[in-house]
């Protein structure tokens, strides 16, 4: 054995075999560096989580807000203002929102969004006098029958909250798809 480059030459058959063998410098450096790569990983592992956590919870789901008086809502549509407290990553907010809401032939109350399914703006029950009794989009001239189906320029009808009565109040909760059309 070469005591230098601590290199070992092994005859096997006609080709020689190198075998390297660590020396106490390697040794300690491999084991030092490993164990400082750990505690590095250590620290790294809770800032890293606590600066991706935020955005890869999912978001929380709404909850119910209470409107108006059940008594106060007809088989006409009214619009609505509400609050709604946000939670996106680390980013909190209150935003006032709408949502038009009437009873159905069936005594059942439901509550819809006004966000226009074209492009985003805001619908109005009879806000056209072409389309009376309709739902009336004034950007692109989208309009929508009183349960949302979209009659002409949107593709879809609008989006409905869920709605519970309790004590004589309507709560609006999460916002999804139209389900009456
Ligand atoms: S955004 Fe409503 S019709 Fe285009």
């Amino acid at each position: 054995m070469n005591d230098h480059t601590n290199q070992e030459t092994q005859h096997h058959g006609d080709k020689p075999v190198k075998r390297r063998e660590m020396s106490r410098r390697q040794f300690l450096s491999y084991t030092l560096g490993g164990a400082g790569a750990f505690m590095g990983a250590g620290m790294l592992v809770p800032m890293v989580r606590f600066a991706v956590d935020p955005v890869l919870q999912p978001k929380s789901q709404a909850e119910w807000v209470k409107v108006v008086e059940e008594s106060k809502v007809t088989n006409e549509p009214k619009s609505f203002k509400f609050q709604v407290h946000q939670v996106d990553g680390w980013y909190e907010s209150s935003p006032e929102l709408e949502a038009w809401i009437a009873k159905g032939p069936d005594g059942k109350i439901f509550a819809l969004n006004p966000t226009c399914k074209h492009l985003g703006c805001t619908v109005n029950w009879n806000g056209s006098p072409q389309f009376q009794n309709q739902y009336y989009c004034p950007c692109h001239g989208a309009h929508y029958t009183i349960d949302g189906k979209a009659l002409a320029v949107a593709p879809l009808p609008l989006d409905e909250y869920e709605v519970k009565i309790e004590n004589g109040f309507v709560y609006v909760g999460q916002l999804g798809p139209n389900k009456r059309v």
